[in-house]
Formats: C-alpha cells, structure tokens, sequence
C-alpha cells in the first residue's frame, strides 16, 4: 500500500573497514550525506532519476547504473511493484571515489525513503540488502559496511554476509572521528583490484587477533587497546600506493595525540579516532599538513561514533 505521495530522507555519509575490519566494520559519520526524494510520478514512466547537488555530475545518470536507482529497483522488485512509476530525486551532496560511502549513503537514504513511502513493511535492517544492490551497481561487490551504517547509524559489525548477519554496536567510550578528504578520486572497484586475493595462514591469524581486540577496545573504551589493533594487513599495504600523503598523515596524526589512524573504506579519505573532542583540531592540522606535503588540498569531518543513521526529513500526504 502507497502511504505517502512524496517521501524526503537523508542518509548520512560513512566510514568502512576501520583498518583491521575489512568489509566487516564500519560507522557512520555527523553532518553530511545525500537526501533523496521519491514521488509517485504522474506520468506512466517508471525508470526516472533526476539528479542535483554538488556531486550530481559525477554519477551515473542512467537509473539503472546508479546506486539509488538499483536499490530501489531491487526493493520493488522484492515487493512485486516494478511498473510502479516512482520518480527518484537524488542530491548527491559526498564527493564519488572518495571513501566517504557516496555510493551507499544514496542508495540508503532511496530504500529508507521507499519503505516509508510503502508504510514501512520492512525493518531498517531488513532494507540493506537492496541498499548492498545499489554497491554493487556503483563498484561490482555488494559489501554492507558503508550501507548497514548509513541506514543504521553508529557502529556496525557484520559477521556473515550469507546470510547476512548484521549488529549494531553502541560503543559506552568517549570516541571522535577526524576524517580527512584529499582531493583525489579512487574508484572502489580500482582499489579493490590491487588487493591479494589470498593470505597466509599466520597473516589471517594476525588479522582476526586485531578485530577481536578492535571490538573489545571499543567495548571496553580501552583506548590503547584499540590503537594497538588499528592494524591492517589486508588492504592498507596495497591501498597505500594509491593515496600520496598517506603515511605522512597517519603519522602526523599520532604524533597528535590520535589513538589510530587508516584508509576510510577504500580510500582517498583518511580517518583517525580519539577519545577527546578538544584534539580533534590539533588532529586535522596535522593530517592536513602529510596531505599538503603531497600536494594535496583537502577537506574535514569530524563526528562521534555513535552518529545517527538514515532519516526522514518530510513527508506528502495524497
Ligand atoms: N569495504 C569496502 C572496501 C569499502 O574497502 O573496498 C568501500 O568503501
């Protein structure tokens, strides 16, 4: 059943992986995020999206290429209403390639607003895997770490993707974010080529100690704990070469005072944690200046990690 004739949600913006958590971990981020709006069209045209914002040039324009338009199409698919004719505005407010989770926030805030305008017949939860078909569409994989805390907010663990095992973890510390955006593009399906495909035994055993300590720290607000297990040995190697600025940042950003620094998702952006606001300042100068040294001008955020997720903004009714 149709509830609503016109539904505004906003999805925010994200960080995946969290260095040791590859496609597993991730949190969404304050502030910024893509707004889509759906409307049941007038006409008899099913497969329109329009799109504005800032980044509105930089995706695909084709309804069945972009990460919204496939999501959404998933859902109704899933619900048995393909031919109905809904008009999918997306303002494409993140930056695309640039490890903020563009391609998931819209997608996220479409099947929020789909399922709001159905009379919610699923779950939040129940939503992400059409949001995963919208990742699939933008980078050829549909992982869930940048979708699951879009629609979700705070921080999320994924412990299976068949089936899909989703836990939203509320962490009780004092944690911030500083995520810094150089002003480069990395397409996720790009850096996902350069990664190995298989690891040594004593590698994965490396990997699995450090999220297990990851999430203990975050559980415990064991701060030190959770920089020790800041550690990526999947993807950080190979990722490094695609971001100049990279190593100097994360160093600067010890330097600092942050707990841990990494690639947000697959990069170019860089996130570092602390366990207090008032660095957070002296934190983004100096990521800032390994960037600069590159080359590189940049962009902030700065956000708690237990930051709401996807949102209804407004609502018509017939
Ligand atoms: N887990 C994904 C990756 C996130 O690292 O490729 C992409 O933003």
């Amino acid at each position: 059943m149709v509830a609503y004739k016109s539904v505004t949600v906003f999805a925010p913006a994200s960080v995946a992986n969290l260095s040791c958590g590859f496609d597993i971990m991730g949190f969404a981020l304050e502030g910024t995020g893509d707004r889509v709006v759906l409307s049941l069209s007038e006409g008899e045209e099913n497969d329109i999206l329009e799109l504005t914002g800032t980044y509105a040039g930089h995706v695909p324009a084709e309804r069945k290429r972009n990460s919204a338009g496939v999501a959404v199409d998933a859902m109704l698919a899933a619900i048995g209403k393909l031919n109905m004719s809904i008009h999918i505005k997306l303002e494409k407010n993140l930056p695309v390639g640039s490890g903020l989770g563009s391609s998931a926030s819209g997608a996220a805030a479409a099947v929020y607003a789909l399922n709001v305008m159905m009379g919610s017949p699923f779950e939040i939860k129940e939503l992400i895997p059409f949001a995963m078909e919208g990742e699939r569409a933008a980078c050829g994989t549909a992982h869930a770490d940048n979708v699951a805390p879009s629609l979700l907010g705070g921080f999320v663990l994924i412990r299976s993707y068949d089936p899909l095992d989703i836990i939203s973890i509320t962490t009780p510390c004092e944690l911030y974010c500083v995520v810094i955006h150089p002003h480069i593009e990395v397409k996720t399906s790009d850096a996902r080529r350069v990664l190995k495909k298989e690891f040594p035994l004593q590698v994965v055993t490396r990997q699995s100690a450090n999220t297990a300590s990851l999430m203990t720290g975050i559980l415990t607000c064991n701060y030190d704990l959770i920089g020790r297990s800041m550690n990526d040995l999947l993807a950080e190697p190979r990722r490094t070469m695609l971001i100049p600025g990279f190593l100097a940042a994360k160093n600067y950003a010890i330097e600092a005072g942050a707990i841990g620094c990494g690639i947000s998702g697959s990069g170019p952006s860089v996130f570092a944690l602390c366990n207090n606001r008032e660095i957070t300042t002296k934190i983004t100068s100096a990521m800032q200046k390994g960037f600069s040294e590159a080359g590189l001008t940049s962009d902030i955020i700065i956000s708690s990690l237990n930051a709401p997720g996807a949102r209804l903004i407004n609502k018509e009714i017939f």
